[in-house]
């Protein structure tokens, strides 16, 4: 009868799991006003995990090396709009972009989004921006009694004007255009977006007020039709093709 034998232990040592961590330099655009009227660059070489986020890099930076470093950021899930920043070059939101997808090999800069005045860092004035919001009454305008039951609308009128529902007042789309840069009156792409938003919306009736405040000389004229916007937003609305079909309106009156 065979000796029964023991399985023989493996005792050799498990291989090591390789890290993900590689080295990537942030090259962040810095401005304090209190410091220098200058902005400069300034280098943070970080070790991170190549599926992070810009954003997770950014308060690697701040809560590891330096506090000072200044930007917004809220719900970090691409839903508050607050973080959007010029990311080599293009407007992006910091929780939306992985560091893999934006060739972390070279240093990634980072800078404020332009056409608004930078307060600090990352950090720009939105006042113009959201007063240009306020301007065009995004809000639904009705007359009359209020209903007693809600305001029914169809399926196909709800889809008029559901891809400018989406907009989460990030101004990656205003300060991407050129218009805006060169001259901070023009409403931008956001203010028309919302305006977009009531004007086809079936149940408002504010319609021609909010057509006649965009007819104006800062108003949708003066797009240019470069598709900066659309290139920019990061919930993929049809930033321009929304901006077309309110100048349509104000010519054809139908909408
Ligand atoms: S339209 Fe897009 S880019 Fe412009 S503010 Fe809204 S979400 Fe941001
Ligand atoms: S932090 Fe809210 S959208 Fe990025």
């Amino acid at each position: 009868m065979a000796t029964p034998t023991m399985d023989k232990v493996d005792d050799a040592k498990p291989a090591a799991v390789p890290s993900p961590y590689i080295t990537v330099t942030f090259r962040i655009r810095r401005f304090n006003p209190e410091i220098s009227a200058e902005a400069e660059w300034q280098d943070f070489p970080i070790e991170i995990d190549p599926k992070e986020r810009v954003l997770d890099g950014l308060h690697k930076i701040k809560w590891e090396t330096d506090g000072t470093l200044t930007f917004r950021r809220s719900c970090a899930h691409g839903i508050c709009g607050s973080d959007a920043m010029r990311i080599n070059g293009k407007n992006r939101l910091a929780c939306k972009t992985l560091i893999k997808d934006i060739n972390p090999e070279k240093p990634i800069t980072i800078e404020a989004i332009k056409g608004l005045t930078v307060l600090k860092d990352l950090v720009v004035d939105m006042d113009p921006f959201f007063q240009a919001y306020r301007d065009v009454m995004p809000f639904l305008i009705t007359k009359g009694n209020e209903p007693t039951r809600e305001r029914l609308q169809s399926a196909e009128d709800r889809e008029r004007f559901d891809d400018t529902t989406k907009c989460i007042l990030c101004a990656a789309c205003t300060s991407s255009c050129p218009v805006f840069w060169n001259d901070g009156q023009y409403f931008g792409p956001a203010a028309i977006v919302n305006a977009h938003r009531f004007i086809f919306d079936s149940r408002d009736e504010g319609g021609e007020q909010r057509l006649e405040i965009l007819n104006d000389k800062d108003g949708v004229w003066r797009c240019r039709t470069t598709f900066n916007c659309t290139d920019a937003c990061p919930r993929g609305i049809e930033v321009t093709k929304a901006i077309q079909e309110v100048k349509r309106a104000l010519i054809t009156r139908r909408f």
